[in-house]
């Protein structure tokens, strides 16, 4: 019998590469291979992102693509998964008469029906959001390529509805997942070789569960996983400020195998600022919270997203959050243009009056400040040395490996007789704005 072939693009972030690998779970189940070739497809399935309007207009080309593919294969099953699918429900079915099916992430189990409801000639959608599932009796198929590092979602939602964002929209009510099946997750990774877990949710440290009396929160939940093995490296993403609690640092602090870095997205140095993006914390409590990562763990890795030009942002917010990135000198930053989302209370409430040129000029303006502090947060790890994890074989020769040390940067050294999945030790003797360079020793 012919095995029919699931090929699934990802897009967004890493909880979408998670859910990637629970589809691919369920469609195995259901009798699918998964394959990277996209002609050898029976169905077609696109997981994606609505954070901003850039990533809806990227999966809106690339599924055109696809037509294309279905003219050809009129069997081909096109679906669209994913926060689009969430926010726009049916009428992708009726903008894209070619696609098959519409799923939201927690819909995921009912994939296998609503492809045979398809044969028929339906078109087909559930974009019913949950209060409960998480899909945590699913064990996901591994859709990474080194057998290394693999992710674990510990909950899923977010309740925090920072005006300016989409995902509680899309994903739903904050749920947490039974402790008991991450850990059994993680030790059937440890089993299966895998050296580094990073645990993931849009706010890893609200992480709640309660059985019988006992409470576990997020600072217990990583001590549990880490205690799944010393030689398993743990990462964690994304925390949010108002969450980061003292006992979490400590935690991080005292345990070797977590990681020692953190990503702390701040979105705007100005208290005025974030009060409209109703992201309940100032710029004193952020900057008082980054001291006590930096006075606890002094050599911790630390990361952020900043938005540029969000609405009403004054020129003096501007430079308060240039002020903060300087105070902070992050080691790298995600950073966007304020990209108005339809239906948030940001949208409802505020004109998006910041003009696209000014927007620009605060990006660029944020992007060059970062690239400095980068370099010279660089700087300062030359002559030091890291244990590394081996991850990768290096893009530009076959003679050279790259690994990501404690604090989440990525180190590029001769290969001399290690391998993918070793912990090394290398000693950095140079470095770049993007890669510190470094030797074995
Ligand atoms: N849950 C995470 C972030 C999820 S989205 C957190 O709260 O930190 C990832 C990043 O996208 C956000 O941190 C924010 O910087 C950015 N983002 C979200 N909505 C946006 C919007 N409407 N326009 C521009 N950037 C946005
Ligand atoms: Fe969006 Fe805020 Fe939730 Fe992050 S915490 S996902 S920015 S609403
Ligand atoms: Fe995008 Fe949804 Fe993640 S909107 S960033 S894929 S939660």
């Amino acid at each position: 019998m012919k095995v029919k072939n699931l090929y699934i693009e990802t897009y967004g972030c890493q909880m979408n590469l998670s859910d990637s690998e629970v589809v691919a779970s369920i469609m195995e189940k259901d009798g699918y291979g998964i394959t990277e070739n996209i002609k050898e497809a029976d169905v077609i399935f696109v997981n994606t992102c609505s954070i901003r309007d850039h990533a809806e207009k990227r999966v809106r080309n690339r599924i055109q693509e696809f037509k294309h593919l279905k003219q050809q294969n009129p069997n081909l099953r096109i679906g669209v998964l994913g926060c689009m699918a969430e926010r726009l429900k049916e009428t992708i079915l009726k903008e894209e008469n070619f696609v098959d099916i519409v799923v939201g992430p927690d819909a995921y189990r009912d994939i296998p029906r609503l492809v045979e409801e398809t044969k028929s000639g339906l078109q087909m959608a559930n974009t019913l959001l949950s209060l409960e599932e998480t899909y945590a009796d699913i064990n996901p198929v591994r859709l990474d390529k080194n057998g290394i590092s693999a992710f674990i979602s510990i909950m899923r939602g977010c309740d925090n509805y920072c005006a300016y964002c989409v995902v509680p929209y899309t994903r739903g009510h904050e749920r947490s997942r039974d402790p008991k099946s991450i850990i059994r997750e993680a030790e059937d990774l440890l089993s299966k070789g895998y050296k580094e877990i990073t645990l993931l949710g849009q706010n890893v440290n609200s992480y709640d569960w309660e059985e019988n009396g006992k409470k576990v929160n997020f600072a217990i939940l990583l001590k549990m996983v880490a205690e799944v093995s010393s030689d398993i490296r743990i990462r964690f993403s994304t925390s949010h400020p108002k969450d980061i609690s003292d006992e979490l640092i400590e935690m991080i602090a005292n345990t070797s195998n977590i990681c020692n870095s953190i990503h702390l997205p701040v979105q705007s140095g100005s208290t005025s600022c974030l009060k409209r993006m109703k992201r309940s914390y100032t710029r004193e409590w952020y900057l008082d919270r980054i001291e006590k990562i930096k006075s606890l763990i002094p050599d911790c890795g630390l990361s952020t997203d900043v938005i540029a030009g969000y609405c009403g942002e004054t020129e003096e917010e501007h430079k308060e959050t240039l002020s903060l990135m300087e105070m902070v000198g992050y080691d790298y930053a995600f950073m966007f243009k304020y990209s108005e989302r339809p239906d948030t209370f940001a949208a409802n409430k505020f004109p998006d009056d910041v003009p696209e040129d000014v927007k620009g000029r605060r990006l660029q303006e944020i992007i060059k400040l970062q690239q400095e502090q980068g370099y010279k947060s660089n700087l300062k790890d030359v002559g030091k040395v890291f244990r590394v994890l081996v991850d990768n074989v290096s893009k530009r020769s076959e003679l050279q490996m790259a690994g990501r040390n404690d604090q989440n940067k990525v180190l590029v050294f001769d290969r001399k007789d290690c391998k993918l999945g070793d912990y090394v030790d290398v000693k950095c003797t140079s470095c770049t704005a993007a890669t510190l360079k470094g030797e074995i020793v």
